[in-house]
């Protein structure tokens, strides 16, 4: 199967809080789902690093997009660190434009990206590659078991096991689209796979055996997809 993992921030704001263990935790499930004969194209998150220099950027006096440039190489950072714990079969630089990310991904190596443009986040990134190189299913890692009826935080908030592109987009359609406060999944994100119908699997982030899990098709967090999926 080939698929697009996209690891949120929460894996990267573990790692500075608590060490190297959740990557290399991470890094042992990708080379697994790799010696499975899947194919994965990863792409890394900004975390609280992108959003600590972004509020110091805009304190600055920063445009948007230069925050939106600011978070980017935030999450080339954290792809590096991915990319040391993968080892050799990791192409060994995070690509930083779409065709160079397509060839670096068919030379077998397992390639790790951040952010590309200003204007969307590393969701939009992910689903864009997903549609570059045929994913069949992107993978979404993030701070939540899934997506929520309301704000997870809201009292009564129940878990969505299946839900549409558009209803998704319902759901986040208040949110605030300014650098480094797309909350849970990016509306361009959510466009892209709908009109390639790629579905998409939202887990927590906290155990990466969630990967193989839903590379397994197993019901767990939320899946995004269409009506007949
Ligand atoms: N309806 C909802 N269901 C689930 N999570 C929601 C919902 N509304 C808002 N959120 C928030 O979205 C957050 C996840 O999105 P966020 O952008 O913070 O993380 P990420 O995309 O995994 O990481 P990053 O953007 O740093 O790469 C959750 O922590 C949660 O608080
Ligand atoms: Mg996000």
């Amino acid at each position: 199967m080939k698929v697009t993992l996209l690891i949120g921030g929460y894996v990267f704001d573990e790692v500075v809080q608590k060490g190297k263990m959740i990557l290399d935790m991470y890094a042992k499930t990708i080379l697994e789902a790799d010696k499975r004969g899947h194919e994965i194209a990863v792409v890394a998150g900004g975390g609280k690093l992108a959003r600590n220099y972004i509020n110091l950027a805009k304190s600055l006096g920063a445009s948007k997009s230069i925050l939106d440039d600011v978070g980017i190489l935030c999450t080339r950072v954290n792809a590096y660190l991915l990319i040391s714990a993968l080892g050799d079969r990791a192409y060994p630089y995070p690509p930083i434009t779409y065709r160079d990310y397509v060839s670096a991904f068919l030379t077998g190596k397992i390639v790790v990206c951040g952010g590309m443009n200003p204007g969307q986040s590393t969701d939009a990134v992910a689903a864009l590659i997903s549609e570059y190189i045929g994913s069949d299913l992107m993978i979404k890692t993030t701070s939540t078991d899934g997506i929520y009826d309301k704000h997870p935080s809201e009292k009564g908030a129940k878990l969505i096991p299946r839900i549409t592109y558009s209803q998704a987009r319902r759901i986040i359609a208040e949110y605030s689209y300014d650098p480094g406060t797309y909350q849970l999944i990016d509306p361009i994100a959510l466009k892209i796979l709908e009109r390639s119908n790629i579905p998409c699997r939202i887990v927590h982030g906290k155990d990466p055996k969630n990967i193989l899990k839903a590379i397994n098709g197993q019901d767990i967090g939320t899946l995004v997809c269409g009506e007949l999926c």
